[in-house]
């Protein structure tokens, strides 16, 4: 432990024949503006947490609680439960030792708070008197965003190897009546679909075993309603969590027999029992989490500011609006082609384009997905100009220049895959299944990294002009195995992330003002993990803005506007077939990272207009959609429309949109709205955007903030696919 440790006081006694120890009861509160963590270590040096909710004035409070719920696990709410001692429940924390035994007993030592700025650290070390294993639970707590960041570092104090077989980040301990589980499921082009149960008793486990493109299952993030049977926008309490890990990663929830619950997030332990060498440090990755009085509204406003302040990769800051080539030209394109899409891009007034798959690869040409990945050169018989003539032309007519790499995988077709067969992932004498017609590198090898290292550094040597890379990952790991781990295999899925963020760190000291977007076909690598090392995430490979209505709602109650790209595409709509209007897939793109992803020759000129003219509002109000705290109105899960507004800081400026989803009849007229996160004694002025003929008998007017929050903001909104985006001034 470091200097400034408070030391516990701790006395050793002899009870029973056994040394146990004894010390005063010691609260530690981890405090964020409004809201608290209390843990107590008790007399015999267990840590408890004993509350997780609103800021009580007086935590010490707590010295005299009891849990009053018996319980047959042992030690009740331990804040690190361990197995072995009384504890029964899930471990957080789960040792084989070298003699064959599991029993971790972990003891409250001492601990120390320090402050910088508006985050508290509180640093608590715990100790296991047999096997001198120590683990320090570490909390950050950000005052103004309410969000608490815990991780657990864990010392193998002895004197022999020891091997982890549970690690989770973190435990949090809850006490209500009944919770009620908002988790996320899904595959590709249909990411975030939203599950939510009542938990029942015994444990809910929301795992991924894919060890890359871990989220297009689930997502690890999740909201506990307390006491509620469904999830509410802007009342009762939430609490909403994350783990930041970009591989394998588990969560459970355990509800005991007197209805308290455990969660535990953390790396799953799935294949990865991790040999931790005497005298070495294991380090968790985070578990960040927060609570809300009024709702998943607010448990989302929460981490949005944590993540734009601190989680995500230049976090809030505005990104360029962009034409990226992929469906417009997929595989087949000429230099002349992007030369014309760059053009067409300049004219609709968007700021960059990304040339996406397509561009490399001589001898294994990448025209199609079966060939080339792996041979990170420009193919010259494609693109006999090389990519800095693309790319200074882009510049020369105003625009940023992109362009894509997937550089952790290979395709049999290569000339990498011939040279370094031992840089698959495989496992000896077995099939190296393709997918997508490809296989993994493996990351945990450090030649390895410095490979896709030098593919993303190379690539950025083409041109000084490229101010964006799309780094995408196209499938999960099959038949898992390292040929450079040896005997060492289960270390294999905790190295491979632990290597991409190695290159990640590496490629951000190099480069720190290239944008680069997560992507892995679509919303594979959505997490906490990556975010901050990128800047945005390609929210799903699916383009349909009917579809985005609920990836986007979904994608959103977790993390910001800012980080999700969000594509207008031609119709029909490539993935789903369906046909939406022009206006729909502008108002529901321009709700996030605004691109477009066709060939703009193909556009009318009514469309180009009304491109142009939604391109150029955009502009108007998007610092919003990447800065303003985010309000819904309607939940697409809950009715026929969906409806958000961003807010500025301020209270003076705000954006509205609304969909409608499902055609509603005449009788049913027009819905009512309520406009959130105004100030109510300003007036504002509403403006809708992007037609002629507003839909809202009220645009162009002043209203009072509480007129449009309570009374009357009702759209006419009445075929499917009807929307509309409303500009709010104060005046
Ligand atoms: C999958 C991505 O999600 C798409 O956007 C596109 O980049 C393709 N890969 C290219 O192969």
């Amino acid at each position: 432990m470091k200097n400034g440790l408070k030391w516990g006081g701790l006395i050793l006694l002899m009870l029973c024949g056994q040394m146990v120890l004894a010390a005063p009861k010691t609260v530690i509160p981890v405090e964020t503006g409004h809201t608290q963590l209390v843990m107590v270590a008790q007399e015999n040096g267990v840590l408890q947490t004993l509350y997780y909710g609103a800021m009580i004035a007086d935590p010490e409070a707590f010295k005299a609680f009891r849990t009053g719920r018996g319980t047959d696990n042992g030690e009740g709410p331990m804040a690190y439960p361990t197995a072995g001692g009384r504890y029964l429940g899930q471990p957080a924390l789960h040792i084989r030792y070298a003699d064959g035994t599991h029993n971790t007993e972990l003891f409250y030592i001492g601990h120390d708070i320090r402050s910088k700025g508006d985050v508290t650290t509180t640093e608590i070390c715990l100790r296991d008197q047999v096997s001198s294993v120590e683990v320090k639970l570490v909390f950050d707590a950000y005052r103004k965003e309410d969000v608490i960041v815990t991780h657990s570092e864990i010392l193998n104090g002895g004197k022999k190897p020891v091997e982890l077989l549970d690690y989770a980040s973190g435990s949090l301990y809850l006490d209500a009546n009944q919770y009620l589980l908002t988790h996320f499921y899904g595959g590709w082009a249909n990411e975030m679909n939203i599950d939510s149960e009542v938990l029942t008793h015994d444990t809910k486990v929301i795992e991924s075993r894919r060890g890359t493109q871990v989220t297009q299952c689930s997502n690890p993030s999740f909201l506990l309603s307390l006491d509620a049977d469904r999830l509410q926008e802007n009342e009762g309490e939430v609490i909403a969590g994350a783990l930041a890990w970009s591989g394998n990663f588990r969560l459970s929830f355990e509800m005991d027999e007197s209805n308290r619950l455990n969660v535990l997030a953390g790396i799953s332990p799935f294949a990865s029992a991790y040999r931790l060498a005497a005298g070495k440090t294991f380090v968790t990755p985070d578990f960040l989490y927060t609570y809300s009085q009024k709702g998943a509204g607010q448990a989302s406003r929460n981490l949005h500011a944590w993540a734009r302040n601190y989680g995500v990769y230049d976090g809030g800051k505005v990104n360029p609006t962009l034409l990226n080539s992929w469906e417009g030209a997929y595989f087949s394109f000429t230099t002349e082609t992007l030369l014309r899409m760059i053009d067409d891009a300049a004219s609709m007034g968007l700021e960059m384009f990304v040339l996406d798959d397509g561009w490399f690869a001589k001898d294994y040409p990448r025209n199609g997905d079966d060939a080339g990945l792996g041979d990170w050169e420009v193919n010259t018989a494609k693109l006999p100009e090389g990519i800095d003539y693309v790319a200074s032309y882009a510049h020369a007519k105003g625009l940023r220049f992109g362009i894509w790499i997937e550089p952790e995988m290979v395709n049999p077709q290569s000339n990498l895959a011939r040279r370094h067969p031992d840089w698959i992932v495989q496992a000896p004498g077995r099939e190296k299944y393709q997918s997508r017609n490809q296989w993994v590198l493996d990351l945990s090898n450090p030649d390895v990294q410095d490979f896709v290292y030098g593919v993303f550094d190379n690539t950025m040597k083409l041109s000084k002009d490229i101010d964006y890379i799309k780094w995408d990952c196209n499938r999960t790991v099959a038949n898992f195995g390292s040929e450079y781990l040896g005997e060492q295999q289960d270390r294999f899925f905790v190295e491979y992330v632990q290597g991409f963020y190695s290159i990640m760190r590496r490629l951000r000291e190099k480069y720190p003002d290239t944008i680069v977007q997560c992507c892995s076909s679509g919303g594979g690598r959505v997490d906490y993990g990556a975010l901050k090392y990128f800047n945005e995430i390609w929210t799903s490979d699916n383009t349909d803005a009917l579809s985005r209505v609920y990836i986007q709602y979904a994608t959103n109650l977790i993390y910001p506007a800012c980080v999700m790209a969000s594509h207008v595409s031609a119709v029909p709509n490539h993935q789903s077939g369906n046909v939406t209007p022009l206006k729909f897939r502008f108002d529901m793109a321009c709700s996030g990272r605004l691109g477009m992803e066709l060939q703009p020759k193909n556009l009318t000129e009514r469309e180009r207009a009304l491109a142009d003219r939604c391109i150029r509002s955009y502009r108007q109000y998007r610092d919003l959609v990447f800065s303003g705290d985010v309000y819904r109105l309607a939940s697409p899960y809950d009715g026929d429309y969906y409806a958000l507004m961003y807010v500025s800081q301020d209270q003076s400026r705000a954006v509205v949109f609304t969909y409608c989803v499902k055609y509603q009849n005449r009788a049913v007229g027009a819905h009512p709205f309520r406009m959130n996160g105004l100030d109510p004694s300003r007036k504002y002025r509403v403006t809708e955007l992007n037609t002629d003929r507003s839909c809202w008998w009220g645009s162009g007017e002043v209203h009072a903030g509480d007129f449009l929050m309570h009374g009357g903001f009702n759209p006419v909104l009445q075929k499917t696919f009807d929307s509309a985006v409303f500009y709010l001034e104060a005046e």
